[in-house]
């Protein structure tokens, strides 16, 4: 911990973390005490240990994708291939299988363009169509499973649109990202002669986006692969090797796991600094929620435990959600990510300067505007006794995204080790598949579908305006 602020910085100073926004001396009864955090990374050891353990014996491999040279490379390979054909590519999966991609594409630029398909609602999914023209586009149809209903749903819608627009030859613009070894979307592909890329049998739908899951649609976007995973790596590195008092990804853990169950902090808001970064915000809400809602903890025990991620952008949604935020109930943390550098931030004209309003703005950037709300924002909430705490990155890049990603599935994954659940399952995700396959009459279902019938003929409790 650094002189009487709070904080941590990976690697050679590019994601810092400052959590003076968390200690007790600067929030009051809600904020950590120094020692109760340095007793709670002593005690992080352990399931640092564990998480070694499962990492080193292949149980899990979110760590050791980026070391496939060979699954990168075909991955990128594919993304090339496709971006020769089209300029458009359509993602069709959900979850994990999208959200990665998402995040990638409106944190970067691109000259191409990505349409995420990741709902069935009939008007998204045909009003994100109509615009395309079939002979720029290519498919990228991803689920692990080869199975969820959304993604073979519109699996169906687009394999008929392209087949209709470019007849037999559309096969070509399309790759399929599923398990290499079962699942529907892998006999489909070898029926039509689809290519396809692996997600490893080991790496979970949301800890999949430096796989092909990601990969292909970055390499096709044209996005700086290997900056990407040289981030990674830079922080795999960090989160590894740095002491768990100065490391990003330990500290990050243990503070989101200390607020939330020594001091009732069960919501947390991510907010970036950075329009582009929303999408990073989503992902990452779905990586922390899906792997810590847990009924059970490895035990077996009840424990119905889980911290709720809430999405917000800064300025923008200190309009919107900041009064709850600043004067609601005492049950959040904010957590923010504030970026130095704007690739293009320009001096703002100095025009009408006898204007109170203007004057003062003229001569400075947005960007110095977007950092001042969010000091401002951060001093507001600590003065308020609301714990917060920021992540600084110097620049929106690959390379940074990369260290970004990496961090948050560590984090997560040791969260998973400090709330003794297993954050690598989704019970209660695959509840709902089978009910939805259950309702839409799938062979094979027929007793959860009797069952899931019978729960809704009882009464229910309806009004309606007419
Ligand atoms: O993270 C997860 O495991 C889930 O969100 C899945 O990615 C999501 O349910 C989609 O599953 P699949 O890739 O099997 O279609």
């Amino acid at each position: 911990m650094r002189g009487r602020a709070g904080g941590a910085s990976a690697p050679a100073g590019q994601v810092c973390l400052d959590y003076t926004g968390c200690l007790s001396e600067r929030v009051g009864a809600a904020g950590l005490t120094r020692s109760e955090i340095r007793k709670a990374c002593r005690g992080a050891r352990s399931g640092l240990e564990r998480l070694r353990a499962s990492f080193d014996d292949g149980t899990h491999g979110f760590d050791a994708v980026l070391d496939d040279r060979r699954g990168i490379a075909a991955a990128v390979r594919e993304g090339r291939r496709l971006a020769r054909l089209a300029d458009t590519l359509v993602v069709n999966g959900i979850g994990g299988s999208a959200l990665g991609a998402r995040a990638l594409a409106s944190a970067l630029t691109s000259r191409r363009r990505l349409v995420v398909l990741d709902n069935v609602d009939p008007d998204h999914v045909h009003g994100r169509l109509r615009p395309l023209d079939p002979e720029q586009t290519a498919v990228n149809v991803v689920t692990k499973s080869g199975s969820t209903a959304e993604t073979m749903a519109n699996l169906l819608v687009l394999l008929a649109w392209m087949e209709k627009a470019l007849g037999p030859r559309h096969v070509r613009r399309w790759c399929a990202t599923t398990s290499p070894r079962s699942g529907d979307l892998l006999v489909l592909s070898r029926r039509l002669g689809l290519r396809t890329l692996a997600v490893p049998e080991n790496v979970g739908g949301r800890f999949a986006v430096l796989t092909a899951v990601g990969l292909l649609p970055a390499a096709f976007l044209g996005l700086d692969v290997d900056g990407l995973l040289e981030g990674a790596r830079a922080m795999r590195r960090h989160c590894w090797t740095a002491a768990p008092e100065a490391n990003v990804g330990v500290l990050g853990a243990v503070l989101l796991h200390l607020l939330a169950t020594c001091r009732g902090r069960n919501v947390q808001v991510l907010m970036p600094y950075a329009s582009g970064l929303v999408h990073l915000a989503d992902w990452y809400g779905q990586l922390w929620a899906e792997s810590l809602g847990k009924r059970h903890d490895r035990k077996g025990r009840l424990v119905e435990t889980g911290q709720t991620p809430v999405t917000a952008v800064g300025a923008t949604d200190q309009h919107s959600q900041l009064q709850l935020y600043m004067e609601g109930p005492h049950d959040k943390v904010l957590t923010f990510v504030a970026v130095e550098n704007f690739d293009r931030d320009p001096p703002l004209p100095r025009l009408h300067r006898d204007l109170g309003s203007l004057g003062y703005l003229g001569g400075r950037r947005l960007g110095e505007l977007l950092d001042a709300e969010r000091r401002g924002t951060e001093l507001a909430l600590s003065e308020a006794g609301r714990p917060n705490l920021t992540w600084s990155v110097p620049r929106v890049s690959a390379d940074v995204l990369g260290q970004l990603i990496y961090m948050f599935e560590f984090q997560t994954a040791l969260a998973g080790e400090l709330y003794d659940v297993d954050a690598f399952g989704q019970p209660g995700v695959e509840a709902a598949k089978v009910a939805a396959f259950a309702l839409m009459g799938r062979p094979g279902y027929e007793d959860e579908s009797r069952r899931i019938e019978r729960g809704l003929r009882r009464r229910r409790a309806v009004v309606s305006s007419h």
